[in-house]
């Protein structure tokens, strides 16, 4: 049976930190701390506008929460600082175990799509600027059902999409919350465990795998 594999991307696939250099030249040795805040700040406002259900796209949530981080941290960035961040955050890096994951997996025969809380353009730009989009088929973004991960119904838009199920759909990703939503819905899942000071919650639903690295996917790939 052919594997389906769904590949986070915000955190997973691409770097999230990857602004700190930049940030470094605007406000100095608090770049890697706003970083953390702003990252934080922007998912807490996919779950809130998940359980309030009041969508609004996920580049609004990324610039409501660089607004309230710089304000709540008490920097002020001038229109043109705040814009460059913005365009920054489309251009972020891919991680360095991305490219030699996907090139393992790319002869495999599995089906590989993005899966993201990103909207379709956005995402495909950000892989596009990373250089890894052409290792996946589709992008499937929740945008389409207009909520965000890890409601029940973004993973089974995703099998939905790719006419995959609980067989033969796999999620992969680094966010725990994302891993556990899709274990929920019974999706087969493989967290990526890179920094070891995340700890997952300890909640009923568990990982089909927990790996290091994007390079050892492929030995998981079938159980
Ligand atoms: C993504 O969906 C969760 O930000 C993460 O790409």
């Amino acid at each position: 049976m052919k594997q389906v594999l769904g590949f986070d991307v915000y955190g997973t696939l691409i770097d999230t930190h990857g602004v700190i250099s930049l940030l470094e030249t605007m406000i100095g040795d608090s770049a890697a701390r706003f970083s953390i805040a702003w990252r934080e700040k922007q998912l807490e406002y996919t779950f809130r506008r998940g359980l309030m259900q009041c969508y609004r796209e996920f580049s609004a949530c990324t610039r409501h929460a660089l607004q309230h981080t710089a304000e709540s941290l008490g920097h002020s960035f001038t229109e043109d600082q705040f814009q460059t961040l913005i365009a920054a955050y489309q251009a972020l890096p891919a991680f360095p175990d991305a490219v030699p994951g996907l090139e393992k997996l790319k002869d495999t025969g599995c089906e590989m799509h993005a899966f993201s809380n990103g909207q379709r353009e956005a995402v495909d730009q950000v892989l596009e600027n990373a250089g890894i989009r052409s290792y996946f088929g589709e992008t499937v973004s929740v945008d389409d059902v207009k909520t965000f991960k890890p409601s029940p119904k973004t993973y089974r838009y995703f099998m939905e999409f790719t006419a995959s199920s609980p067989d033969n759909a796999w999620l992969i990703s680094s966010n725990g919350f994302d891993i556990i939503g899709a274990s929920a819905m019974n999706m087969k899942t493989l967290w990526i465990h890179r920094n070891k000071q995340i700890v997952l919650d300890p909640w009923e639903f568990k990982p089909t795998a927990v790996i290091d690295s994007l390079e050892q996917i492929v030995e998981h790939i079938g159980d």
